[in-house]
C-alpha cells in the first residue's frame, strides 16, 4: 500500500525512480510524486492521479541536466484527500527536507498541533507533512546532528506505522530510510544503491537487496549502507547485513502479450500449480515433503487443531485449507479474519498450529495476529507468496506459496496456490495420522492433474466471456454455495465486486430460505456452486427454489444437472472430491474478469483498493 522508490548513484534519477513507480502502482494509485536535487535545488513534482500523469507532467518540464539523487512516492490516501497537495514528497518550510512516506503515524494530529504550536504552517493534510518539519527542526537543534540521528530522534516520538525515506538538499550524497511495520528494501547495485517498497521495483537494476527490520534505520550513499536502530546499536553490529539473492527477473514482471495483469496471472495458474507441487510429492509415502516446516511428524501428531488466519480472500483460502484439513487429516480445523483475531483478544490454544496465509506477507492485520499469537505462546506457520517479507520472516517458518510475482490487486494465482498448498499440509497431517496410502495416493493423482485441469478450463474462456457479457448489466448477484462450495461462491463473489463494482453477495445455500431468498427476481442472477458431492441433489433443488421465483441462474459444475435447469452452464473438470474448490475458482474468476472487461473497468487497478494492506 502506496508505493515509494528512491535513488542514488550515477544515473539519471528521474527515468529510474518513474520506472520503479510504474511498477508499484497497483500499490496505491491516486496521487504521486519525485523529489529530485538538481543543481543544489530540491526540485519537486506532484500530481493527484496516475504515475503517467506524473511521467507527462515531468516530460513538460524536462530538464537538460541529470539529478543523480531522488525519491518517488505513489499514494493510496489515508489521511486527507488525493490531491497533488497531500501528494508526496512533503517537505518541511524551507524545502530543506523531503520525505516520502507509506503506513500510518497514529498521532500525527498531536504532532501537528505541537508543530503548529510553534509556529510552523502545515500545508498538506496528511500524516506524513510532519515528519519532514521535525526533521528539519532535529537538524537545527543541534549543529552536528547528522541526518540519521534526527529522522532517529523524530521517529522515537511517532506512534505508528512507516516506510520512510528521506532526502536532505544539504546532504545529497545520502538518503535515510526506516522501517516499522511498512516494507522497505535496499537494492545493492555497482556505485548505486535503490531503495524500494518491494523488490519489483528493483528487480530490473539488481537482485541484490537487503530487506529492512522493523525499528531499523539505514543510511545509504552510492557506494555503501549502514544500519542502525532506534533504539542505538545496529542488528548485526557493524551495520551490514548478508544480502539476499530475489528469485523473481525483470520479466516476471512484464506484461507480454496481456492487456493487463489479471488476465496474465489468471493464465499462469497451471505453471503456478506446477511450482506449488515440484518437489514436494513424495508418491513413495504418499505424502507431502513441505521443506520448510519445522516439524517432525511426532510434532505434526500432536497438533490438535489447526487455525488458517488471513484477509480477503486468502481468508476464503483459508476457508478452503480448513475444509481440506479437517477431510484429509480428521482434525478439527477453521479459518478466521485475521482482522477480527487480532482485536477479539483470542483464546490461544497451545495444541493448535495457526496458519498465517497472505500473497504480500505484509497485510498488516495477518502480521500482527501472528505477533499477537507469538505473544500468548501460540505455534505458527506462514503460508506466504513473497519470499522476504515480514508474515514470513515473523513465523520462522511455512510453506511458500511459488505462484510468482502477483501485480494485479486482485488475487488469482496466489489464492490457487494457497489452496494447492493446503492441500500439500491436509496431506501431511493426513498421513501421519490416519489417512491410508491408498487414499493418499488418490490426493496426489489430483494435484498432479490439476495443471493440465485448469489450461482445459482457460481453453473454455470464451463460452465464459459470452455469459459474462449477458449478465454484465446486472447491479446484483448472488453467489451460492455448500459446504466445499461454500468458500469458493464467496471468493467469486468477492472477485465480481472487486473488480466490476458489481455487487454480489455470497449465501450458503441453506441459509438462503431464511432471508436471502426473499431478493430473489428476475433482475437478480444467482450463481450456484454444485460440486460433484453428496449434496448434488441439494444444490439442484436449491436452482429450482431460485429458478420458481424468476430468478436467472448461472450453474457451474462438475456433474450432470438436469438440461435447461440453469440459464446458463459452466462446466469444471472432475477432480478428486477435497480437491474441487480448487478448479471451481478458476472459471469464476474469469466471469468476474469478463464481466468487468465488458464494463470497461480498470481491471488491474480497481478503485479506492491496494495490493497490499499495510494500514489497519
Ligand atoms: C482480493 C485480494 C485481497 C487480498 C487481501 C489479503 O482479490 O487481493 O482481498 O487477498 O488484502 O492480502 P494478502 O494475501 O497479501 O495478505
Amino acid at each position: 500500500m502506496c508505493g515509494i522508490v528512491g535513488y542514488i548513484g550515477k544515473r539519471d534519477a528521474t527515468p529510474v525512480l518513474l520506472e520503479g513507480l510504474h511498477r508499484l502502482e497497483y500499490r496505491g494509485y491516486d496521487s504521486a510524486g519525485l523529489a529530485l536535487v538538481r543543481r543544489g535545488r530540491l526540485q519537486i513534482t506532484k500530481t493527484a492521479g496516475r504515475v503517467q500523469d506524473l511521467r507527462d507532467k515531468i516530460d513538460d518540464g524536462r530538464q537538460t541536466t541529470k539529478a543523480t539523487i531522488g525519491i518517488g512516492h505513489t499514494r493510496w490516501a489515508t489521511h486527507g484527500e488525493p490531491n497533488e497537495r497531500n501528494a508526496h514528497p512533503h517537505t518541511d518550510t524551507a524545502q530543506r527536507i523531503a520525505l516520502v512516506h507509506n503506513g500510518i503515524i497514529e498521532n500525527a494530529d498531536q504532532l501537528r498541533d505541537q508543530l503548529t504550536g510553534a509556529g510552523v504552517t502545515l500545508v498538506s493534510d496528511t500524516d506524513t507533512e510532519a515528519l519532514a518539519h521535525m526533521i528539519a527542526a532535529e537538524l537545527a537543534a543541534i549543529e552536528s546532528a547528522s541526518l540519521s540521528d534526527a529522522v532517529v530522534r523524530t521517529l522515537r516520538r511517532v506512534e505508528g506505522a512507516y516506510g520512510l525515506v528521506v532526502l536532505d538538499l544539504k546532504n545529497p550524497d545520502e538518503l535515510v530510510v526506516a522501517r516499522k511495520g511498512s516494507p522497505i528494501v535496499l537494492g545493492l547495485g555497482e556505485n548505486e544503491m535503490f531503495v524500494a517498497s518491494d523488490v519489483a521495483a528493483l528487480v530490473r537494476y539488481t537482485r541484490q537487496v537487503i530487506y529492512l527490520e522493523d525499528g531499523e534505520v539505514a543510511t545509504i550513499s552510492a557506494t555503501d549502507y549502514r544500519t542502525t536502530t532506534l533504539s542505538g546499536p545496529s542488528v548485526s553490529g557493524d551495520g551490514h547485513r548478508t544480502p539476499t539473492t530475489v528469485d523473481a527477473q525483470a520479466e516476471d514482471y512484464e506484461l507480454g502479450p496481456y492487456s493487463d495483469y489479471m488476465r496474465k496471472e489468471i493464465h499462469e495458474q497451471p505453471d503456478a500449480i506446477r511450482r506449488a507441487v515440484m518437489g514436494r510429492l513424495d508418491e513413495r509415502f504418499a505424502t507431502a515433503k513441505l521443506g520448510g516446516l519445522n516439524f517432525d511428524p511426532r510434532e505434526l501428531r500432536n497438533i490438535k487443531r489447526v487455525k488458517f488466519l488471513g484477509c480477503g480472500s486468502a481468508y476464503y483460502a483459508g476457508q478452503m485449507g480448513a475444509a481440506l484439513v479437517e477431510e484429509l487429516a480428521r482434525i478439527p480445523a477453521d479459518a478466521e479474519p485475521a482482522s477480527e483475531f487480532r482485536y477479539r483478544s483470542p483464546v490461544v490454544d497451545p495444541d493448535a498450529l495457526y496458519v498465517a496465509v497472505s500473497q504480500s506477507g505484509e497485510t498488516s492485520d495477518t502480521l500482527m495476529a501472528v505477533q499477537e499469537l507469538k505473544r500468548k505462546g501460540g505455534q505458527v506457520m506462514g503460508a506466504v507468496n513473497v519470499v522476504g517479507s515480514a508474515i514470513g520472516r515473523e513465523c520462522g517458518h511455512g510453506i511458500f506459496l511459488h505462484a510468482g510475482p502477483e501485480v494485479a490487486v486482485a488475487s488469482t494465482k496466489a489464492l490457487t496456490n494457497m489452496a494447492v498448498n493446503f492441500a500439500l499440509l491436509a496431506l501431511l497431517l493426513g498421513r501421519v495420522r490416519d489417512l491410508s496410502a491408498a487414499q493418499g495416493e488418490r490426493v496426489v493423482r489430483g494435484l498432479r492433474g490439476l495443471p493440465s485441469q485448469v489450461t482445459a478450463m482457460l481453453n473454455a474462456e470464451d463460452e465464459i466471456a459470452a455469459i459474462a457479457s449477458e449478465f454484465a448489466d446486472a447491479d446484483h448477484m448472488f453467489f451460492i454455495g455448500r459446504v466445499r462450495g461454500w468458500p469458493v461462491a464467496r471468493e467469486g463473489a468477492q472477485k465480481l465486486k472487486e473488480i466490476s463494482y458489481v455487487h454480489a453477495e455470497a449465501y450458503q445455500a441453506g441459509e438462503l430460505k431464511h432471508g436471502p431468498l426473499a431478493l430473489i427476481a428476475p433482475d437478480m442472477p444467482s450463481v450456484v456452486v454444485i460440486p460433484s458431492d453428496d449434496l448434488v441433489a441439494k444444490n439442484i433443488s436449491t436452482i429450482e427454489q431460485i429458478k420458481a421465483r424468476g430468478g436467472p441462474v448461472i450453474a457451474v459444475t462438475s456433474t450432470d444437472i438436469p438440461a435447461g435447469l440453469a440459464d446458463a452452464l459452466i462446466r469444471v473438470p472432475r477432480t478428486e472430491p477435497e480437491l474441487e474448490p480448487i478448479l471451481f475458482n478458476i472459471p469464476l474468476q474469469l466471469l468476474a474478469y469478463h464481466t468487468a472487461a465488458k464494463l470497461g473497468r480498470d481491471i488491474d487497478k480497481p478503485r479506492n483498493l491496494a495490493k497490499s494492506v499495510t494500514v489497519e
